[in-house]
């Protein structure tokens, strides 16, 4: 017998699982109401279109679809995001998913005992990045004009701040343009760079666009963005902004982890975008998650009991729950559980694992007979521990 103990790497021990996606192994998500998962409702899946330009492509450009390809990401692609974000090529890299941006930033920022800035909470998959790479996560009060809760001396240890400033997950939350702003100052303080994830910045249901904080300081920001929530997540396909000196060391990293982002993918997703198509689907799925988002708002008006306050998100698929400082949502998950309805725990969201008499929601999966049975189901498993 081979004691792997003793070859596991030491970046193994610090693997964080998710509990998002052990609650999927355990639960078929289809026989409860789930609001766990970041899952888009399906109905916003473009399949015709798919169907059609896989043929497209295929004839188009035959064998050279499912060849290897540029590391960068097909020119097509990076020429369509360029001409949609208004972004110069040179400073655009396919990622296979921004959780691999997410990743490869880490990756080429961290070494062992670095400090990550983060706001508190923050996205899980982030966090499980960072802790792979052994990094010192130090989450950030805010970016008010008092400051962010964070010693200089700490700051200056900082090799980057990772946020998510619309509609974050799980938080529901935006950053206003003063705290986009003020981390700005903050960066050129204490010479750290910024990560803007923006997975779900073109899904506004309401009030205005804030500027991207790399549209304030390209020079200093790596903002990532995503295919999952606009088009299919099971494409795996996003895109990094980025400075030049920076993409050059996220190119060579990106080498060795896959050589190139998927080839097929990237040319449907371009034909997807150029055609106008990316700009029809999305005007629907707005209109789908915003009677969702505010069919979410109202049931919970409706059914929570009193003590309990909740996010209203402008965007995104999240909102979030503050129940009574006493009760638990980790010990309350089994009877959810039991009862049929399923969340996430707020604490897992935190870096040190605090708030856990919080809860994040998801609004775009469930049809709406479903979430109202969902939050009905949910109030009564609240009110049962109050
Ligand atoms: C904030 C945030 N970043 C990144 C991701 C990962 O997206 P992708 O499917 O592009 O890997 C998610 C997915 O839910 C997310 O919420």
């Amino acid at each position: 017998m081979i004691d792997y103990d003793r070859l596991f790497s030491k970046d193994t021990g610090n693997f964080m699982r998710s509990p998002v996606r052990d609650i999927f192994r355990k639960v078929d998500l289809s026989a409860i109401c789930s609001f766990a998962g970041g899952y888009p409702d399906a109905a916003t899946f473009p399949l015709d279109d798919i169907r059609e330009l896989c043929a497209l492509v295929l004839d188009r450009y035959g064998a050279k679809a499912v060849q290897y390809g540029a590391t960068q990401g097909v020119t097509e692609l990076r020429q369509a995001i360029s001409e949609r974000y208004g972004v110069p090529v040179g400073n655009i890299q396919i990622t296979t998913s921004s959780q691999q941006g997410i990743d490869v930033c880490t990756r080429i920022l961290t070494d062992p005992g670095d400090v990550i800035l983060t706001t508190s909470p923050t996205y899980l998959g982030a966090l499980q990045s960072f802790k792979s790479y052994r990094a010192e996560i130090v989450p950030l009060q805010g970016f008010g004009e008092d400051g962010c809760g964070a010693a200089p001396e700490v700051l200056g240890r900082a090799k980057f701040c990772y946020v998510i400033p619309d509609f974050q997950n799980p938080g529901g939350t935006t950053m206003s343009l003063a705290e986009r702003r003020q981390l700005v100052a903050l960066s050129e303080k204490f010479g750290f760079v910024i990560v803007e994830d923006a997975p779900y910045r073109e899904l506004r249901y309401s009030g205005e666009a804030v500027p991207t904080i790399w549209s304030l300081a390209p020079e200093r920001t790596l903002h990532l963005g995503t295919f999952s929530k606009i088009f299919a997540p099971g494409f795996r396909l996003g895109w990094i902004f980025g400075p030049e000196e920076l993409l050059d060391k996220i190119y060579v990293c990106k080498q060795s982890l896959d050589l190139c982002p998927p080839i097929l993918d990237q040319y449907i997703a371009a034909e997807f975008m150029r055609s106008g198509r990316l700009d029809q689907n999305l005007k629907k799925s707005l209109e789908l998650y915003r009677g969702k988002r505010d069919l979410m708002l109202s049931l919970l008006g409706e059914y929570m009991p009193e003590g309990v306050r909740w996010t209203h998100p402008e965007g995104g698929l999240f909102l979030f729950l503050t129940l009574p400082e006493r009760l638990d949502t980790v010990a309350m998950y089994d009877r959810a559980l039991a009862a049929g309805v399923a969340y996430v725990a707020g604490s897992f969201f935190y870096p040190d694992g605090s708030h856990r008499n919080t809860m994040r929601l998801n609004f775009s999966f469930l049809d709406s007979s479903r979430m109202e049975e969902g939050i009905k189901l949910l109030a009564d498993v609240i009110a049962s521990y109050l």
